[in-house]
């Protein structure tokens, strides 16, 4: 694989959720310096604000805006889906980064498990709402960020808001796994109808950011041997622009293509998810086929 060359992004759109702070601040200012319009789509407005400022003094030239967007209330989801489909006539890349991780048991708006319905759920049903806009894109892309911890996983379909037994981090790597297997299942389903959609997923490796909060003490300590943001939105950034980056594909530090673990290519697993996340948010992705296939060698 050879380095990327800086790819040009005049023109184009991008929305990146969570990109109010640790790597999703990295990624839209990095999406901006290539010269794309970029949204950032957060749940508050103050941080969102010191990161449109923190982007427009290291890229004087950016367009940046702020969208708001809560992915723990389905509500949110719809209405920033509903308003930019009035605003935009297409969106050429999705990166899917808002993450919380390894908290205490909480519930959405929707009554669903945060981790599970904030990592996944929510990302299920921006992305579903946003296909038309995506679809007016022929090559736009859709990223979504899984973690390397999501072969520790299983999915239980009995329990998956983890209401019978909760453990925080079997949570997380579980919002993860369902990360992974959305996004490769989604390739094989735009495959299908023939969309000229790219879905891909990465992992950033091991970042020092505020996930999964640590004593301070151990975060400093910690700190010296993560990654930082930056290091940490290459993978997202390699999915998002390279044209060496193929749909269905998982890149994680390096970047490289990673495998991802057997129980993320387990495509009933994948179907069962889908069709689950679909009667969970209300949210069909009208255009594809209710069923995925094989996952494809080739890219889009
Ligand atoms: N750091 C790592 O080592 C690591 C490793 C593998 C994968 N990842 C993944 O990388 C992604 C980014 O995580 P990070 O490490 O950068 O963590 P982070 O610093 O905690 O950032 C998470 C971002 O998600 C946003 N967010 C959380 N809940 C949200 C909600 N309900 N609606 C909208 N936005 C919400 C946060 O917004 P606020 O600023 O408002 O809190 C923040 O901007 C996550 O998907 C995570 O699972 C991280």
């Amino acid at each position: 694989m050879t380095a990327p060359a800086t790819p040009d992004l005049t023109g184009r759109t991008a929305l990146v959720t969570g990109a109010s702070s640790g790597i999703g601040l990295p990624t839209a200012r990095e999406l901006a310096r290539y010269g794309a319009h970029v949204l950032l789509a957060c749940r508050g407005e103050l941080k969102a604000a010191a990161a449109l400022d923190h982007i427009r003094r290291q890229v004087p030239a950016a367009r940046v805006d702020f969208v708001r967007l809560d992915l723990a209330d389905l509500a949110s989801v719809r209405t920033l889906a509903a308003s930019l489909t009035d605003r935009l006539d297409g969106l050429d890349i999705l990166v899917n980064n808002a993450g919380v991780g390894m908290i205490s048991r909480q519930v959405t708006a929707d009554g669903f498990e945060m981790q599970f319905g904030t990592n996944h759920l929510g990302h299920f049903a921006l992305t579903g709402l946003l296909m038309p806009l995506l679809q007016a894109r022929p090559g736009a892309r859709v990223v979504t960020v899984s973690s390397d911890n999501h072969t520790e996983a299983a999915l239980d379909f009995d329990d998956l808001h983890a209401e019978r037994r909760y453990g925080r981090n079997v949570q997380y790597a579980r919002s993860k796994l369902a990360n992974l297997l959305f996004a490769l299942e989604l390739h094989r389903r735009a495959r299908a109808a023939d969309l000229p959609l790219l879905s891909l997923a990465a992992d950033p490796g091991v970042t020092a950011t505020d996930i999964g909060v640590l004593p301070r003490p151990v975060t400093l300590l910690m700190r010296l041997f993560l990654k930082s943001p930056d290091q940490g939105a290459l993978p997202s950034l390699y999915a998002a622009t390279s044209a060496e980056a193929r749909s269905g594909e998982y890149y994680g530090p390096g970047p490289k293509r990673c495998t991802p673990g057997d129980n993320a290519l387990d495509e009933s697993a994948a179907a069962r998810l889908w069709e689950a996340s679909e009667k969970l948010t209300g949210v069909h992705f009208a255009t594809l086929p209710s069923r995925g296939l094989p996952p494809a060698e080739t890219n889009l």
